[in-house]
């Protein structure tokens, strides 16, 4: 018997509190501004927020860089503006996770201040980071922000020592065999839900330890760690009462640990990193065996888990995990202007890559409710923004939400230069073509589009806990989620090529076929020709109580 936890079939929005919108006019998204605009997502019908991180930092690396774990950055509000909006989002029903980095901190944290200034043992945050005399330490674990580091070891001219760090230089990676390093990590776990949120998207967990001779990877002490951390979540709150949700951006079979097992839990959700790469891998392939490799059996998550789905979110497209072959052929598809190459990825938002095709747009949001999963909206791609690749990094992906016509699309009424990052203003992607307010108007709009795939997912729950099949058809032109649960069935197909396709009426097994009912009525064929044409999708229905 499953058990249908609230996150098994939630619509997440995952959203940069800087970018969203500013409620004091210094050109700064803030808490006050996100508070304020609550009954967006009430309308949109989102049930989670997924906060993007908040915390005092120096900001290189859009604020994964934390400073300190306790507060808010001042240009963010302050922390009865974080108290105001969990409880305003409680009485609408809406739940907040908050970002949790555990591997590393900025180097302008108080600890790591500490740590460099000597190695005694009098120094208590001496052990806090990996440390070591010589830069050949756990040699050939790959940088990955190969575009920005050479090495993962940095010199610190203080200390006299070099220090690990798996990501920028500015971000060093904490010790996780000083236990008291553990105790911090509970500590602020503490601190964050005893204010009420509902969980943390968990950042970067794959590297917590270091042992030499390995990749440094999803190692058997970090597996330990988790499950330590789980223990300690569920004796303080309760079983199944908090959210862990892990970003590991892994290969299958290295991902699917970090679940646990009835027994012996980890984590609650997982971004389905394998599947996301692949709907895109399988859209410019115009095949779907991609997909299909990976969704069979081993997708299956324990009862208790469930995948969080997404289809962009504030990084790049990353293409680490998948072969260097299929890496340049993706690079070649979506990549080939020659700017939007970073690091093992793609920075553009959902729009950009699909090279503003509303056609393909629409069907990969609609893969994307029909999948077994928990999904994600990221900020703005609800309107189809655009992507600004003037801005560096990733940054391109993070402009502000475009809200209507006005100034600063409604984002801010600071003077333009002030903005946190300029609004998107050219004519395919601006925010004259694209906002909000036209869109809520418009019947036919994204906007609506979206919010009609969420409306789907609430009447079609089972989506979130069936039991579903993976099928391919008219040559792996098509793919079909076939969800069956207590004689409600569903079956949602898609065309990925610029084909015209028939779908075998056979496979559909539902039983009474002349009761078939079509969830989109866009599609003007008659009931009984299962047909797709380019780029598009139907999912049938029946119920046979
Ligand atoms: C994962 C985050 O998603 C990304 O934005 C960040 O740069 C890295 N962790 C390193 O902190
Ligand atoms: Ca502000």
């Amino acid at each position: 018997m499953e058990d249908h936890h609230w996150y098994k079939n939630a619509v997440f929005y995952e959203v940069s509190v800087k970018s969203f919108k500013d409620s004091n006019g210094d050109g700064i998204g803030d808490i006050r501004g996100l508070t304020s605009k609550l009954d967006y997502f009430v309308d949109l019908g989102i049930n989670a927020l997924w906060l993007l991180p908040f915390y005092p930092s120096p900001w290189k690396d859009d604020g994964y860089d934390v400073a300190d774990y306790y507060g808010i950055h001042s240009d963010m509000g302050s922390m009865s503006d974080f108290d105001e909006l969990i409880e305003e989002a409680n009485k609408r029903g809406i739940k907040i996770i908050i970002d949790l980095v555990t591997n590393h901190t900025s180097d302008q944290h108080f600890w790591f201040q500490e740590s460099r200034k000597d190695s005694s043992r009098d120094n208590p945050y001496a052990d806090y980071y990996v440390w070591s005399d010589t830069d050949d330490k756990y040699n050939g674990v790959r940088v990955i922000f190969n575009d920005f580091e050479a090495s993962n070891w940095t010199f610190d001219a203080v200390r006299k020592q070099y220090y690990w760090h798996r990501f920028f230089h500015h971000q060093p990676d904490l010790n996780f065999d000083n236990p008291k390093v553990h105790q911090e990590i509970f500590d602020i776990l503490d601190f964050w839900l005893d204010k009420g949120i509902a969980g943390f998207r968990v950042d970067a967990i794959p590297y917590l330890y270091e042992r030499e001779g390995t990749s440094c990877e999803n190692l058997q002490e970090t597996h330990q760690f988790l499950r330590k951390m789980r223990e300690h979540v569920d004796e303080r709150y309760g079983p199944n009462q908090k959210i862990l949700l892990c970003e590991s951006n892994m290969w299958q079979d290295d991902l699917l640990p970090y679940f646990g097992n009835k027994e012996v839990k980890e984590f609650d959700m997982g971004f389905d990193f394998p599947v996301m790469t692949r709907i895109y891998e399988s859209l410019a392939r115009e095949n779907v065996s991609p997909l299909m490799s990976v969704m069979g059996e081993k997708h299956h998550l324990p009862d208790h888990c469930q995948w969080a789905t997404f289809l962009r979110n504030h990084d790049e497209l990353t293409l680490e995990k998948v072969t260097p072959e299929v890496r340049e052929f993706m690079w070649k598809y979506y990549a080939s202007d020659g700017v939007s190459k970073i690091n093992l990825g793609v920075r553009k938002r959902l729009a950009t890559l699909m090279e503003n095709d509303q056609q393909k747009i629409k069907l990969l949001n609609s893969f994307l409710f029909a999948l077994p999963g928990s999904p994600i909206i990221y900020y703005g791609q609800e309107i189809g923004m655009g992507t600004d690749l003037t801005l560096g990094d990733r940054n391109g992906v993070r402009t502000p939400m475009q809200w209507d016509r006005t100034t600063n699309a409604g984002f801010s009424d600071a003077e333009q230069s002030r903005l946190v990052f300029p609004v998107i203003d050219d004519d395919e992607y601006g925010y004259h073509v694209i906002n909000v307010e036209d869109q809520k108007s418009d019947p036919n709009s994204l906007f609506n589009f979206i919010r009609k795939l969420i409306k789907l997912r609430k009447q079609y729950p089972f989506i979130g806990f069936s039991e579903y099949n993976v099928i391919s058809f008219a040559e792996k032109k098509g793919i079909a989620i076939y969800h069956k649960y207590n004689g409600f069935e569903l079956f949602c197909a898609f065309n990925f090529s610029s084909h015209t396709i028939e779908i075998n009426k056979n496979l559909i097994g539902m039983e009474k076929s002349d009761e078939i009912r079509r969830v989109f009525d866009e599609n003007t064929r008659e009931i009984d020709q299962f047909v797709l044409d380019p780029y598009n999708f139907q999912w049938y229905y029946t119920e046979s109580k």
